[in-house]
């Protein structure tokens, strides 16, 4: 084994013990699980062009006052057209502002290593946000703005029929589930959510702040991976 894959390994299996995980399975069905293998390989399709003519509908969006406000580009969303799960987030950092892809800063590289401790790989999933464009001073979103823009995140769901959907901290539940309730009395149950199992967990910034709650974090994480192991 290559130095480097030994050291990503290790820091795989430290993460994963701060979560809480108390084993690794050696059910070659549960390692197979998030291998990319070519018949889950995403083929150009109906996915793939849907989504992309939503983002073609967004353009070069002014629809709200972010696009005034000092926003580099729209962050859109990445990763799987055809994936069985969707993360949710809030709107763009500075380091997504700058990329144009969700998720790539500090709370971004701890979303990868939450994603690849339930053994999958960010391009097994699709990530995306509540908004598109970076809020100056990266203050919460107002609510006009998510008005104008969770029309494209319904869209992003609708084409993607992901099976389940993480929402990644308060506002990404509360935005989707319509309601004010705090994350820590949505999160630990499962809802119905545009087709989809909705679970609602900490956002991958508050982790960082409050790195306790990896462990909820992993008991979430735990049911994501049951549902995408279960037939219904
Ligand atoms: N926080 C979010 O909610 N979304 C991102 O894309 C990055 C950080």
């Amino acid at each position: 084994m290559e130095l480097v894959d030994r050291d990503r390994l290790a820091e795989h299996l430290k993460f994963a013990a701060e979560l809480g995980v108390a084993g690794v399975s050696r059910d070659p069905a549960w390692r197979a699980q998030g291998a990319v293998t070519p018949e889950s390989r995403p083929v150009p399709g109906i996915p793939t062009e849907a989504l992309a003519a939503v983002r073609a509908d967004l353009g070069d969006c002014t629809r709200c006052k972010l696009h005034a406000l000092g926003r580099r580009q729209i962050v859109f969303g990445v990763g799987n057209p055809d994936a069985d799960l969707m993360f949710v987030g809030e709107a763009p950092g500075g380091d997504e502002d700058i990329q144009g892809i969700p998720f790539v800063g500090q709370a971004g590289q701890l979303l990868t290593k939450i994603i690849e401790a339930i053994g999958l790989k960010r391009d097994d999933v699709y990530i995306a946000n509540v908004i598109k464009c970076r809020p100056p001073q990266n203050r919460n979103p107002e609510p006009d703005e998510v008005e104008t823009c969770e029309p494209f995140l319904f869209q992003q769901i609708d084409v993607i029929k992901p099976r389940v959907i993480v929402a990644l901290g308060k506002f990404a539940a509360q935005a989707l589930l319509r309601t004010l309730d705090p994350i820590s009395r949505l999160r630990g149950r499962v809802y119905d959510y545009r087709g989809a199992k909705l679970i609602p967990t900490f956002h991958p910034a508050y982790l960082l702040r409050n790195p306790s709650s990896k462990r909820e974090v992993w008991e979430d994480m735990k049911l994501v991976r049951k549902l995408l192991k279960s037939e219904v």
